[in-house]
């Protein structure tokens, strides 16, 4: 079996080679240093039972989502029935799992060609600059999509707790469409049907090391994700996650036991542009590592993907063509250092 022929940046760090080259923005394509302070983005944070609930607050917690996903396009979620408990177990596990040694992690690496497995940032093309992250990507919904050899055995109990937070997400990613739907006063159902039977779900488990330059280094460079939305479990002390609005660049706040919910290109287009796909970007810290679990919803394959019916009007007209398998042309665009969703503009 062929194993990628790069180095994690775990790998990097305890080669003591220094920092090598491929990883430096020089001089960076922004005008400030990537570590230059930031406001923090004012977003509010969305009670998932009562979003559903036919009561007054229910509409006031629908107009609230309605008001951050066309702005911001990111909301915390509360409610969401996890417990602390069973959050803090998967930021335990994410913690255990890059901590074991490299020949135990290696186990699971990223084979040649597939997205799928423990590795570096995925190079693309030669002259990309590398993102300072390590990572392990699973997917995990339908489950006979499952490539289980990926999936650590150690720490014990990692398979079981993906498992059962898969099962826990969908609730979430089913109640959160509903209520998408319905802040846009559409029959809470259509988002759902787009998004298809075969629907699937994939988790990134990120890992940043602490980085020695900051300034010119970069965890994740800026993107817009090609799901239909994501599901966030930011680091609960390090920052590092930021987003951009209006041609700045705001830090996302640390709510305990929220997660983080952001459009994705393929809601963006659903909802006709009204509903945003931020683009956001993950910046290194020079003293502390930083977690993440990142669980991108992704339409069915079979599934046209276009504006729903009702949303485009005399006033709003189409803005999006029909899509199908977005991801697969968001690569494409992502290695041309493109925007994918410019593809899909009519
Ligand atoms: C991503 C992403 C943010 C983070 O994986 O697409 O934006 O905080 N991650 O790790
Ligand atoms: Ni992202």
């Amino acid at each position: 079996m062929e194993k990628p022929k790069f180095k994690t940046v775990q790998e990097v760090i305890a080669s003591g080679e220094g920092l090598p080259e491929r990883y430096l923005h020089t001089p960076t394509t922004e005008s400030q240093p990537l570590d230059a302070p930031v406001p923090e983005m004012d977003i509010p944070a969305i009670d998932l039972i009562l979003l559903l609930s036919p009561s007054e607050y229910g509409r006031q917690e629908l107009s609230k989502l309605h008001s951050a996903l066309s702005t911001w396009g990111v909301v915390q979620v509360m409610n969401h029935g996890m417990t602390e408990a069973f959050l803090e177990n998967i930021y335990e596990l994410t913690k255990q799992f890059f901590a074991l040694p490299t020949e135990e992690k290696q186990k699971y690496a990223r084979e040649i060609g597939s997205i799928q497995g423990y590795g570096n940032d995925m190079i693309l093309s030669d002259d990309q600059v590398l993102d300072w992250i390590d990572r392990l990507y699973l997917t995990t919904y339908p489950e006979d999509q499952r490539k289980l050899h990926f999936w650590p055995e150690i720490p014990a109990g990692f398979r079981e707790t993906l498992h059962e937070y898969t099962m826990k997400q969908q609730v979430v990613i089913e109640q959160f469409f509903k209520g998408m739907a319905r802040s846009l006063e559409l029959d809470e159902n259509c988002f759902l049907d787009m998004y298809g039977e075969n629907a699937m779900m994939d988790t990134r488990f990120n890992l940043y090391p602490p980085c020695p330059r900051p300034d010119k280094v970069i965890g994740v460079k800026p993107h817009a994700d090609g799901s239909a939305f994501t599901l966030l479990l930011p680091d609960k002390d390090v920052e590092g996650l930021q987003f951009l609005k209006d041609g700045k660049w705001y830090k996302a706040p640390i709510v305990p036991d929220t997660i983080l919910i952001n459009v994705g290109d393929q809601i963006e287009i659903m909802s006709n542009g009204i509903y945003k796909s931020p683009v956001h970007r993950v910046v290194t810290n020079r003293e502390k590592e930083r977690i993440s679990v990142a669980t991108f919803c992704v339409p069915g394959a079979d599934q046209d993907i276009q504006p729903v019916d009702a949303l485009v009007t005399e006033t709003r007209p189409r803005l999006y063509k029909t899509v199908k398998k977005y991801v697969e042309l968001y690569f494409e665009y992502y290695q041309q250092g493109r925007r994918p969703i410019e593809a899909a503009l009519i």
